[in-house]
């Protein structure tokens, strides 16, 4: 009886975070998967691992069309929505010069997709 109770509990926390996540939000936990994918794809372009590489660079550039739609439906947020869109470019541009086998355009993208993580949390992030 009380580990139902605990299951159905722990579902249903479950089935909150996935709304969330579905909405766009932008928070620590969404935030800290972009920041280990990126991280994962930065190591697998240094090692040439283009299996690695191409799969996080793609997630990225999921994770960041949902930061995208968090600043449009936010309105008044131009700067998120340019950095966000930034931020594609550069995880497709990885994703084409890893395809090429050019890892060194792949890790320039990498290196200029840092900086604009840290150019929006100027912005956007309080702390
Ligand atoms: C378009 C804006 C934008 C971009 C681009 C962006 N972030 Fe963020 N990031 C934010 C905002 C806003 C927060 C604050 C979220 C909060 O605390 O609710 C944040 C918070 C974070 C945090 C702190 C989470 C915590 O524990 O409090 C990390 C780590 C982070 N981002 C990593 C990254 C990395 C790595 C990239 C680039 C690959 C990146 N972010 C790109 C907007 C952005």
């Amino acid at each position: 009886m009380y580990k139902k109770k605990l299951f159905r509990l722990a579902l249903t926390s479950l089935l909150a975070t996935t709304a969330l996540t579905a909405s766009g939000a932008v928070d620590e936990d969404f935030m800290r998967n972009v920041e280990d994918t990126f991280k994962s794809a930065d190591a697998a372009i240094g090692i040439k691992d283009a299996k690695t590489a191409t799969a996080d660079a793609k997630e990225l550039e999921k994770l960041f069309k949902e930061v995208a739609d968090h600043y449009v439906k936010k309105g008044d947020a131009e700067d998120g929505v340019k950095m966000s869109q930034k931020s594609i470019d550069l995880s497709a541009r990885i994703v084409t010069t890893v395809a090429a086998k050019d890892f060194d355009s792949a890790a320039a993208a990498s290196a200029e997709l840092g900086r604009t993580c840290k150019a929006c949390h100027n912005v956007y992030k309080q702390d």
